[in-house]
């Protein structure tokens, strides 16, 4: 699933604050499904932006589809990011092995570098991106 949502964003260390006026929703929660991944696209800076998306159980995680160790996009297949026994997100470039819940590498060229995060909110089992 890839969905287009139009931002501006200001990276910080690991994280992106975005920058806008307020909420934007992206999908509702029943969207997703546990356990697994899928990815959208935000248009930031006139730049768009794939993104990954991980729901477990109740929470979600955003991250930038882009691997710390050289830039590339993670997907193995168009927005699926999880490795076989779904406890991490994989890149497909060289395997390296995410934390779902920090994006913190464990494993791989990257290890103890971090996916980029993307702040998010769930509101009334909506899933909101937000500016903090
Ligand atoms: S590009 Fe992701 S591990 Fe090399």
């Amino acid at each position: 699933m890839y969905i287009t949502i139009q931002t501006t964003y200001i990276i910080n260390q690991s994280q992106i604050r975005l920058d806008i006026p307020k909420v934007i929703k992206i999908c509702n929660l029943d969207d997703l499904k546990i356990n697994k991944s899928c990815g959208f696209f935000v248009t930031m800076n006139g730049e768009k932006k794939p993104l990954i998306v991980v729901r477990l159980q109740n929470s979600v995680y955003v991250y930038i589809n882009s691997c710390p160790h050289i830039g590339a996009p993670l997907d193995l297949k168009p927005g699926q990011f999880l490795s076989h026994d779904k406890k991490n997100i994989v890149c497909s470039t060289h395997g390296a092995l995410f934390e779902i819940e920090t994006g913190h590498c464990i494993f791989g060229p990257c290890k103890d570098k971090y996916l980029k995060a993307i702040p998010i909110q769930i509101n009334n089992g909506e899933v909101l991106l937000t500016s903090t």
